[in-house]
């Protein structure tokens, strides 16, 4: 893009059917603030959209298990997500939601619009109903085996295990997830995007013009691309959402995804009566913040609905990130394995500024990464202590002992000091470089360079000890060090606005112009500084530990809640369970059965023969690691044909609370053929 004159920022609505928390923060949200104010600074034209995304089914779900209507859960989190941004210094110009006037109005225009222009495809189906409920069963409202993975918990709408995206017909035994009970086809009428008929246009929009996206997200688009795009449903039968703007069309709604992001238009509306500039004009620049599970929403879907519409901008850049983890684990709401904004804020008060630090220096932004309590204290004590808090607290209390907290008059600078000072303008450089390029923690950590060559300086410089010799020359060395410290506070500002705004305070300035960013005058002589504080502290082990303590206590509480054993089947007499003959065998081979994820063929010694038994463990067990592995048997099981193979028998097997298999096998060696009884 050549003429850039604004700039629109949209961050990904999050769901309000729970908190924000850390994965949320590093993925998305720090890193569109840090842009966003890294562009306000330079003085552009810029505005940051946010709000609740209030529809889709999870929302339902949630609002049925707690017996409360979807309206008071969207309310609660709206409420609890709006302040933990604001908490954060998440600086949004608004934060809306998807449940709003302006929002129904804008959607419903929208699709009208495409409706009118025949930009949709009608078509009746047979789809999944629940007859107990009485309701069609979209997305999450069913479940059942991933056709690709053979996960048995895939949703209508995705498979989370191997990661598909799916449609509830493609499911195999699908159930309700409202009612349990085993859904029935019924034929509906729904309105669907024929993506395909886009399919060049993105081919070319995409992977010819936009080379320069990130690798992770150009990647997801061509393997989108090349697999071919097919029309794509716009409408649901539900009664949570956008209503269907077309006569005829009650009890459906807008799918969830067609409205969301057209929330961010809503957004900008509600913000500016002057919203068509941000969204109809070419020179405007829109960047879009997402994690990588919105990548193909924003980049092939809401695109497509622009360009349908005809009179929208396109996003410029779409720099999703990939997820973080916690201490090594998936965060997940439904297993409190998270550290929840409004929690640490309770543990940390005050301290914002060292998880946006945190988070932005392991960003997961080209591969999944993990966050650690360790490294959160390594980040603050041996970084923003060590090195930031270091060399401002030496210099600003410096200042207050020599020149009782007077800006020194600089003498004639040595090649030494010119060196420095030069360096200052290079590192603003290279952060503005690092941030136009979505790269943050590499922008990050060249902020702290200027502290480090803060610190560097000071080390080799030695006022302390200059001072006893040479007075006139320690002058010049803390004016070189308060000019460094004034640059800190603009070059900082966008990673840790928090302590920055402190810092001003201290040093009694207000500048917050990126373009000064470089100057070696920001603090003319004479200029008097107020009395400093502690810029950051040190953060204990005692502290972490009880971090650490937390998480474990919820894998205490996960394992207890997971371990909730079936309860027992009916009873049977000793007759029926003598019938099966469960005894002892061994695996001699052991290969996977090619084209299936699952399967293992095992050649098994049952002490009266050697025989084949086709298993569903290859996700959990390697075939070299078992052979010669004494197990369980059912060995009187009627033989079946699996992909070919005759099976003959059953490996006992035992469920750990994860899903995960585990084989069943005597505690001592006992020979083979031995009856389990
Ligand atoms: N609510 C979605 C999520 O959390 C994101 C919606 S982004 C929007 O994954 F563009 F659709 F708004
Ligand atoms: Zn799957």
């Amino acid at each position: 893009m050549n003429n850039i004159k604004r700039y629109l920022v949209t961050s990904a609505l999050p769901y309000a059917n729970g908190p924000i928390h850390i994965g949320h923060l590093a993925g998305v949200y720090v890193p569109s603030d840090i842009y966003t104010r890294y562009l306000r600074m330079k003085g552009l034209d810029v505005i940051s959209v946010c709000g609740s995304d209030e529809h889709g089914v999870p929302i339902t779900l949630k609002a049925r298990k707690e017996g409360v209507t979807p309206q008071e859960i969207v309310d609660r989190y709206h409420e609890l997500n709006k302040k933990a941004f604001a908490d954060f210094g998440i600086a949004f110009d608004i934060y809306s939601r998807t449940s709003g006037k302006v929002h129904y109005e804008t959607a419903s225009e929208f699709f009208r619009k495409l409706y009118d222009d025949g930009e949709f495809t009608e078509k009746t189906s047979e789809q999944y109903y629940d007859e107990e409920a009485g309701c069609f069963l979209a997305d999450r409202y069913i479940m059942g085996t991933c056709p690709h993975c053979g996960n048995e918990n895939a949703y209508g709408d995705q498979c989370e295990k191997c990661g598909t995206s799916l449609s509830p017909n493609d499911l195999i035994n699908p159930h309700s997830t409202v009612s349990g009970s085993k859904p029935v086809l019924r034929e509906t009428l729904h309105w669907y995007l024929p993506l395909d008929k886009y399919e060049p246009w993105l081919k070319k929009w995409i992977l010819e013009d936009h080379k320069e996206w990130k690798a992770n997200v150009y990647g997801q688009c061509k393997s989108w691309l090349d697999q071919g795009l097919h029309p794509r449903a716009v409408s649901r039968d539900l009664d949570w959402g956008v209503p269907v703007p077309v006569e005829g069309a009650n009890g459906k709604v807008l799918y969830v995804w067609f409205d969301a992001p057209i929330g961010y238009i809503s957004a900008t509306k509600e913000l500016t009566p002057d919203w068509e500039k941000y969204w109809k004009d070419e020179e405007t620049k829109m960047v879009h913040f997402i994690g990588k599970d919105n990548i193909v929403f924003h980049c092939i879907i809401f695109p497509s609905m622009l360009k349908a519409e005809g009179s929208f901008i396109l996003p410029e850049n779409v720099p999703a990130n990939e997820f973080l983890n916690l201490e090594n684990d998936k965060i997940s709401t439904s297993r409190n394995w998270a550290v929840w904004l409004h929690e640490y804020l309770e543990d940390f008060p005050g301290k914002q500024d060292v998880l946006r630090y945190a988070l932005c220096a392991s960003a997961p932004e080209t591969k999944d990464n993990d966050f650690t309590w360790k490294d959160f204290q390594a980040r603050n004590n041996n970084e923003l202590v060590a090195i930031l808090g270091n060399f401002v607290n030496r210099t600003l209390i410096l200042t207050g002992n020599y020149y009782e907290g007077k800006i020194p008059e600089p003498g004639t600078t040595t090649p030494g000091d010119d060196a420095v000072l030069k360096e200052i303008g290079k590192i603003k450089d290279n952060v503005e470089t690092s941030l136009e390029s979505y790269r943050f923690r590499e922008a990050l950590k060249e902020a702290m360079n200027l502290a480090r060559l803060g610190n560097k300086y000071l080390a080799d410089e030695e006022p302390w000890k200059v001072v006893k010799t040479d007075p006139e020359r320690v002058k010049t060395i803390m004016n070189v060090a308060l000019q460094i410290t004034a640059n800190l506070t603009i070059i900082c500002e966008p990673f840790l606005p928090f302590s920055m705004e402190k810092l001003r305070g201290w040093i009694n300035i207000n500048e917050l112009d990126w373009n000064k960013a470089g100057s070696t005058v920001l603090l003319p002589a004479g200029h008097v500084i107020n009395k400093p504080g502690l810029l950051f502290e040190k953060i204990e082990d005692e502290e972490i530990t009880r971090q650490t303590e937390k998480l474990l206590a919820t894998k205490k509480a996960n394992d207890t809640a997971g371990s909730k054993a079936t309860p027992s089947k009916d009873p049977i007499t000793f007759d029926d369970f003598s019938k099966i003959d469960i005894r002892t065998a061994t695996i001699l081979e052991a290969e996977k059965v090619p084209k299936t994820t699952k399967l293992l063929k095992l050649k098994i010694d049952t002490g009266i023969d050697v025989r084949t038994i086709v298993s569903g463990i290859a996700e959990y067990y390697e075939p070299a690691d078992i052979i010669g592995r004494q197990i369980s048997i059912v060995a009187n099981l009627e033989p079946r044909k699996i992909k070919g193979i005759d099976s003959q028998g059953m490996i006992l097997m035992a469920e750990d609370r994860d899903g995960k298999l585990v084989m069943v096998t005597p505690a001592q060696n006992v020979g083979n053929g031995s009856m389990i009884k």
